[in-house]
Formats: structure tokens, C-alpha cells, sequence
């Protein structure tokens, strides 16, 4: 087998945080001398870094890997190995089983071993299977490199990860462990590497993003607001977001930024799951419908423009047509930018899973489409009253019409401009035009050349 200049070819599922480890195993197989190719066909090793999160998204990657299995054949008949690697959450929910249900799979690597990757393919033997679920006591993040190639504007950069909140319906306690948080100059390196690579903007990622308390300069534990006060200090570094945050660990130190640091964007996710106290407590969320709108209240009394986004789940087991209401009655008064809903999905090992009073398939559609019309209403009036604004928008990449170039806003709308490339990766004022449901589109205020 041959063993440098195979192309890799990765493709992420699931949350920003795969997308943050994604980039940092084809950084550490990079440097080991393995080419990145954009093509599946093209690849000598697969790997599919995959999400558990929802019973379709866990699927999804047998379908996948059944298409890949006639591409391993194909390949094998010109003479050409394929090395395929399940990685991520599914990995290390199902391990070994895995390989069972699809045995053209040959490597299983759990999220907390990506970084033993490059040496697991060192050592590849034909036919031998790798299966590697643990939670080892080196730190991925120590040896996870960073890289030299050049970055799109907008980065992720993990600062925390796990989960000790154990929420009835969610399997991520499981497949990342326990809440970690990395330490504050590990994390001001790593920033200022992506800032050297042509990052103007970073978010920062944690599955309780805003529980983080890492090792801070001074040796005692620092919380989010400091950390991000920290990374703002660089230089070249334009914006910093972060997500996913819980409501229960919204500071108001941390509140206090969204006015007293210019970098911080004016956007928060935050979710909120069902605005019913019944099914909050049946999903052990800790906080009331109460609770969450008074900190919606100080948010906004802090940053009145502020674009909010949250999660939603429906047909949570128990859930009623007036626990349902609860939810609609929450979002007409919070008021969303954008939101991401779900029908609940029963992921076994979690304690709703056992809970009797699952709720019909055709309820819980009826209940997503009904909750989705409301929120595409706010989004588009959000977008709508865009018009006729200038902001300042990053631009990432170019769109597919001919000198058309594509960015963010602040509040993490997408806009499409007539401009030159050459202003991707800076920040530049835009006319909005016209706020559309899912996009903005605008003119350059000072057209660059
Ligand atoms: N840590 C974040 C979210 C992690 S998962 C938080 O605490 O909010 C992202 C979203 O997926 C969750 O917010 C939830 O809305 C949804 N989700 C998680 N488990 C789910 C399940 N079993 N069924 C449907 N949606 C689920
Ligand atoms: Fe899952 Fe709840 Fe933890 Fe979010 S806070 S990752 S929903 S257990
Ligand atoms: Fe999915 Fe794992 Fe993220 S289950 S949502 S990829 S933490």
C-alpha cells in the first residue's frame, strides 16, 4: 500500500464542531504529507466525520457508505485501494457495530482520538480493522496542528467541548464526554494561526459554549466574557462570535459585551427547546419559559438590534396541543432572525427514549410545519427591514454569477454584491437593496476597484 501523497477526501456532518475537527485532522494529515482532494472519486482514504444527533442523520451515513462501497469496488477492480474511516459521533456511539452493518468500513475513530489518525494510517495493514472509541488522557487539542494553508474569512475554533447537562433527548453527554474546557493561551495561539492564515472572523465553539471556564494567563479559571475580551485584543481580527450557549450560563458579564466590545457581533444563539415548563423540566432543562424571555429582556435592553436564533424540538414525549402553543406563543413574543426546529427523534440510551407518551409521526410534522411558517415569517420581516440599511459586511467567497461575491452581516445574513474577488476576506459597507427570505442583496457603498 502506498503510504504518502494518497488524496484524503473528508466530508462533515452534523455541527460546527465536526466542521472545526474536520479542519484540523486534514491540518494534521497535511503535514503528514496526505493531499486534500475535493472529489470522492479521487480519494485513496474516505472519511465521513459523522453526526448521531437525530435518528435521519445517523442513517444518512449508511446510505453514504453504500455508495461508497460500489466506489471501493470499482476502485479495486482498476488496481486502487480505498481506506474508509467512520468518524465522529456515530463512531463512537456504535463502534464495532458499524463495521458489522458495513464491512467495507475500516477504521471506527471516536471524536476525542481524531489526532491518532495519522498514525493509525502509518500503520495500516490491509484487511486489519481499527476501531478506537476512547477517551484518551492526551489531549486531542495538544496534538491537533496547526496548519499553514491559507482560511476562508470566517472560522470555527473549538474552546469547549462535552456536555455534563444531560438533557432527556440528547446523546451528546455520550459521544463527546464530559464538559472540557481548553486553556486560554492554548486558544490565543490557535487564533492568532488562524489570523495569520487570512481569518478576520472566529467562533468560537462549544456544546455549552458559554459554560467555559479554562485555565486563564493568570493560572485561575476564566469565563467566556474574559476569554473573549482576550482574543479581541488581536490584531487583524475583525469579529468574534460564539456558540451554542445555554441559558443558564448567560452571565451578564457576558451580556455586558454585546455593548462594551465592538468585535463581539450582534447575534446570539441561544436555545430554548419548548415553551412549555412542563416539557422543559420533562427534558431536564433546568430553566423556565420565564427565565429564558428575562434574559431575552436584558439581551435586548443591552443591544436592541440584536438578531436572536435559537433550537427548537416538537413532539417531545408528553407534549400537548397547549404545551405546543406555549412553544408558538414563545416565539411570537421573543421575535427570531433564524431558527433551526426539529421533530423530536428517539435516540435509544437517552431517558426519553423510555418515556411512554411518545407522540405520533403525523403530529409531529403537523407541529413543525405549523411552528416553521411562523418562524419564516419572522425571518423574512427581519430581512425585510434590512432594506435600505448600510452594513458592514465580511466577505468569504465568490457567488455563482460572474462578479458576484457573497459575505455575512453582523447579524448573520448572507448578502450577495456585484464586486471585485479581490475583497473577499475584508469588510466592506453594502447598501441593501432587498431583504429576500433567506438572503440580502445589496451594493457596494464605495466600489472598489
Ligand atoms: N448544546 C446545544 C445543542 C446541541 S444539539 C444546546 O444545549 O442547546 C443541537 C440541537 O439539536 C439541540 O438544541 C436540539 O434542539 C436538537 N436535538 C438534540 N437532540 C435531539 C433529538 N433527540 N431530537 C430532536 N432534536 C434534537
Ligand atoms: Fe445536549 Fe442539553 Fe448538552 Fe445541549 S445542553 S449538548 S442539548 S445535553
Ligand atoms: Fe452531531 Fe456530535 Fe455535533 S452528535 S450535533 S456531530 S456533537
Amino acid at each position: 500500500m502506498k503510504t504518502d501523497k494518497e488524496n484524503i477526501f473528508i466530508k462533515s456532518y452534523g455541527c460546527q464542531m465536526n466542521v472545526y475537527d474536520s479542519t484540523r485532522m486534514s491540518d494534521s494529515l497535511g503535514h503528514e504529507g496526505y493531499n486534500e482532494t475535493g472529489q470522492m472519486d479521487d480519494a485513496d482514504i474516505i472519511i465521513l466525520n459523522t453526526c448521531h444527533i437525530r435518528e435521519k442523520a445517523a442513517e444518512k451515513i449508511y446510505s453514504e457508505l453504500g455508495r461508497i462501497r460500489l466506489l471501493k469496488q470499482k476502485r479495486s477492480e482498476k488496481g486502487l485501494e480505498t481506506t474508509v474511516v467512520v468518524a465522529g459521533c456515530v463512531a463512537q456511539a456504535e463502534g464495532q457495530e458499524i463495521i458489522r452493518r458495513a464491512p467495507i468500513v475500516d477504521m471506527v475513530v471516536g471524536p476525542q482520538s481524531l489526532h491518532r489518525l495519522p498514525e493509525f494510517m502509518k500503520q495500516r495493514v490491509a484487511g486489519k480493522k481499527v476501531v478506537d472509541t476512547d477517551f484518551p488522557e492526551e489531549d486531542k487539542f495538544d496534538i491537533f496542528s496547526s496548519g499553514e494553508k491559507k482560511l476562508s474569512a470566517s472560522a470555527f475554533l473549538t474552546v469547549q467541548e462535552g456536555c455534563d447537562k444531560f438533557c432527556t433527548f440528547c446523546v451528546v453527554p455520550y459521544t463527546r464526554g464530559g464538559e472540557y474546557s481548553r486553556s486560554v493561551a492554548q486558544l490565543l495561539t490557535e487564533a492568532e494561526n488562524l489570523v495569520s492564515r487570512g481569518v478576520r472572523e472566529i467562533n468560537l465553539l462549544g456544546q455549552n459554549v458559554n459554560a467555559y471556564h479554562g485555565e486563564g494567563l493568570d493560572g485561575r479559571d476564566w469565563s467566556l466574557a474574559r476569554l473573549l475580551e482576550q482574543m479581541a485584543q488581536i490584531d487583524g481580527l475583525e469579529r468574534l462570535r460564539y456558540t451554542t450557549s445555554h441559558p443558564r450560563e448567560m452571565t451578564d458579564e457576558l451580556i455586558g459585551l454585546f455593548a462594551g466590545q465592538p468585535k463581539i457581533m450582534p447575534y446570539l444563539h441561544l436555545p430554548f427547546q419548548s415553551g412549555s415548563d412542563k416539557i422543559l423540566k420533562a427534558m431536564n432543562r433546568k430553566h423556565t419559559g420565564e427565565f429564558y424571555r428575562d434574559i431575552i429582556a436584558k439581551v435586548r435592553k443591552t443591544c436592541p438590534s440584536i438578531a436572536l436564533s435559537t433550537d427548537i424540538i416538537v413532539g417531545f414525549p408528553g407534549e400537548t396541543d397547549q404545551d405546543f402553543e406555549d412553544t408558538l406563543e414563545m416565539v411570537r413574543k421573543v421575535t427570531f432572525s433564524t431558527a433551526y426546529s426539529f421533530k423530536y427523534s428517539i435516540r435509544p440510551g437517552t431517558p426519553a427514549a423510555d418515556i411512554a407518551q411518545q407522540i405520533p409521526e403525523n403530529i409531529k410534522s403537523e407541529r413543525l410545519q405549523t411552528l416553521q411558517a411562523l418562524l419564516n415569517q419572522q425571518q423574512a420581516n427581519f430581512n425585510k427591514n434590512s432594506e435600505g440599511k448600510v452594513l458592514p459586511v465580511l466577505f468569504d467567497r465568490t457567488g455563482y454569477k460572474d462578479q458576484q461575491i457573497l459575505g455575512k452581516t453582523p447579524y448573520l445574513q448572507s448578502v450577495h454584491v456585484k464586486g471585485s474577488p479581490r475583497l473577499i476576506g475584508s469588510v466592506h459597507d453594502v447598501l441593501v437593496t432587498s431583504g429576500g427570505p433567506n438572503s440580502l442583496e445589496g451594493d457596494l457603498v464605495m466600489p472598489q476597484t
